[in-house]
């Protein structure tokens, strides 16, 4: 089983992050498990260890192609110009990560794999031609919104198949694509227009664009903050904006997301302290779906919060974060049993929640994953748990609960 991957004039990216330019990299598939690599010309941004901040790197080609090098670790420094590593694997982005937060085993989903794929392309195309100093070419990144809002509104009730980040740890690019989306759902149950629906996604996608600009170590800190660095991560929406007012083919509006994303309703936000309907109607939305996606997704700090626990903590901030009329609309969508989270009924079977019922947010539709016995339900059983009075939920089950394998 010898794989060897050679791949020239590498740029090594970790997400937002710029990390250096490589001549070559050099790959050998040892065994099942994993491999070894050779950095050879390795000229780095900063100094080489903030690469071994991380797990995963993104290696990109002049022809725009990416690789992820997964599970990495530099194993030899003693020449800068042939930096030794071993890794899990190396793959195309096309057949790497796309894990989703959901599990949809045979149901409706909202988005494909083709357009997520192409909305985290978009994104890091982006971050390179920034990193290029080029001009951003905005249409690409609203011609995969075109996409993205089509999708949505063609399946409303479908699942919401968000990306998780099991294979690639930069958690940045995958949460703008959900972030988008997210923030889709939400505008399309308040009514918003086609072409408001892709300002709205555009900015969305590019509201963390500012992250380019600060350091990665700092990105990624554990632990406090001094109030310097305070200052300097809050700097990035800021720094955003510019970037995007320097770009093509976006709208003003779409620009003011990355402003305004942690702007706060009563004023408690940055970096304007704006308040109310001061901040656009677009960057009260993102701020939503970025809260919630960002607590519904494991960190380096800590681990993903259930959808429940997350919804539990928005409407907990009502009066002081978020605009109470979309959180409304966000919780009716979304749910405290949001579609695609497992739920336990009160006769102790597991099932996964299909979609909700307007009228109840406590009996949505649901599909037995178990039964009370705890046995795999072989046959497809769909309970509509607001006309099947006996039964109930009496709580959220973990992944690990419904798991039949
Ligand atoms: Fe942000």
């Amino acid at each position: 089983m010898i794989e060897t991957i050679t791949i020239n004039d590498v740029s090594v990216y970790s997400g937002y992050s710029y990390i250096g330019y490589c001549k070559e990299f050099v790959w050998n598939l040892k065994t099942k498990q994993g491999g070894d690599f050779i950095f050879k010309g390795l000229v780095c941004e900063y100094d080489f260890e903030e690469m071994m901040l991380r797990k995963d790197l993104l290696l990109r080609t002049p022809d725009n192609i990416e690789y992820i090098l997964e599970d990495f670790i530099i194993t030899d420094v003693s020449q800068i110009g042939r930096l030794l590593g071993s890794g899990k694997s190396i793959k195309k982005l096309e057949s790497s990560f796309l894990a989703v937060k959901t599990f949809i085993e045979d149901e409706k989903i909202v988005l494909s794999k083709e357009t997520q794929l192409e909305a985290f392309k978009a994104v890091s195309d982006v971050v390179h031609q920034v990193k290029n100093d080029a001009v951003i070419n905005g249409e690409q990144t609203r011609a995969v919104t075109r996409t993205l809002v089509d999708e949505v509104l063609q399946a409303p009730d479908a699942i919401m198949n968000l990306m998780d980040i099991k294979s690639f740890d930069d958690y940045t690019f995958t949460h703008n694509v959900n972030v988008a989306a997210i923030a889709l759902s939400i505008g399309s149950s308040m009514g918003l227009t086609k072409d408001e629906l892709e300002e709205l996604a555009t900015g969305c996608m590019l509201h963390d664009v500012g992250k380019i600009k600060i350091p990665i170590d700092l990105l990624n800190k554990e632990g406090s903050l001094s109030d310097d660095e305070f200052v300097e991560l809050r700097s990035h929406p800021r720094h955003g904006y510019d970037i995007l007012v320097k770009s093509r083919g976006l709208s003003e509006e779409s620009r003011l997301v990355a402003l305004q994303h942690h702007e706060r309703f009563q004023g408690t936000g940055y970096p304007a302290k704006l308040r109310g309907t001061e901040i656009t109607l677009y960057s009260r939305i993102c701020s939503v779906a970025d809260v919630y996606d960002a607590l519904t997704t494991d960190r380096p700090y800590r681990l993903a919060m259930s959808p429940y626990d997350a919804i539990k903590i928005l409407t907990s901030g009502v009066d002081r974060h978020f605009d109470p009329d979309i959180l409304t609309v966000f919780i009716r969508k979304f749910s405290l049993y949001p579609a695609g989270s497992f739920v336990r009924l009160n006769d102790a079977s597991i099932a996964l929640v299909l979609r909700n019922n307007p009228e109840s947010v406590i009996r949505p539709v649901v599909k037995l994953i178990k039964d009370s016995s705890g046995q795999k339900c072989s046959e497809r059983i769909e309970i509509n748990l607001a006309e099947s009075k006996g039964l109930y939920i009496v709580g959220q089950a973990s992944f690990a609960e419904a798991k039949t394998f």
